[in-house]
């Protein structure tokens, strides 16, 4: 089970490298906006540096919806450090530019992945990833866990190598959901995965531990 942190801050990535149990980084268009980089040199520089900081891949996504622009956006991210994993959104032109560059050995994360139909033709062009967007299924009333859990069912099958990304993690209970329906990675905000390590029993036991231990010292 891999764990990639969701987000495009820098101080966010460091504290989570940290912990020493970060795999990788996902960012999105709206993650590098939210930051304030602007500018497509400052955007090609920020991932250079968010590649610095951690050891795993880094999710970088091509703006182009034609396969030709996709192909030189992604070549471009894809040159700028090792492990840069070139994302790509589900579209037709999306599939042809994963199954090129699957060709090239350049990593992929296939985005905005909403159906089994999506992830299985993701797969069958060779994608490193499939993402589907488990937050964003539950806003409109559908089960996005469920939706991991067929994917993971799917690949199972028919043996595909594209791991599942859970993305859109929107909470702690997300990530254990995920990691029931069979995810290979999560990606989730640094909030949900210091939640993992949150529990009423543990504070009580460790401040009743550490003030039996002070007694003990007097
Ligand atoms: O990795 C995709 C993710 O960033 C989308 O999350 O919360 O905007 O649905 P959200």
């Amino acid at each position: 089970m891999k764990f990639f942190i969701d987000t495009a801050n820098i101080e966010q990535i460091k504290e989570a490298q940290a912990l020493g149990v970060l795999d990788g980084v996902t960012t999105n268009p709206s993650l590098m906006a939210k930051e304030g980089i602007k500018g497509q040199d400052n955007i090609l520089n920020h991932y250079k540096n968010i590649c610095e900081i951690v050891d795993g891949d880094v999710s970088a996504e091509v703006m182009s919806l034609d396969f030709e622009g996709m192909v030189k956006e992604g070549e471009v991210l894809a040159a700028l450090h090792p492990q840069i994993t070139v994302k790509v959104p589900i579209t037709i032109e999306g599939i042809k530019a994963i199954k090129y560059f699957s060709s090239k050995n350049i990593k992929t994360n296939c985005t905005l992945v909403f159906s089994p139909g999506q992830a299985l033709l993701a797969a069958k062009a060779g994608a490193t990833y499939v993402s589907p967007f488990v937050g964003r299924l539950d806003d409109v009333s559908s089960d996005g866990v469920e939706l991991v859990y067929k994917i993971a069912e799917l690949y199972k099958t028919y043996g595909y190598k594209t791991q599942v990304l859970a993305a859109s993690i929107r909470h702690t209970q997300h990530i254990i959901q995920c990691t029931d329906a069979g995810a290979d990675v999560i990606t989730a905000p640094l909030s949900a995965i210091i939640g993992l390590v949150k529990h009423p029993l543990t504070t009580n036991g460790l401040a009743q531990f550490i003030k039996d231990y002070e007694n003990s010292q007097k």
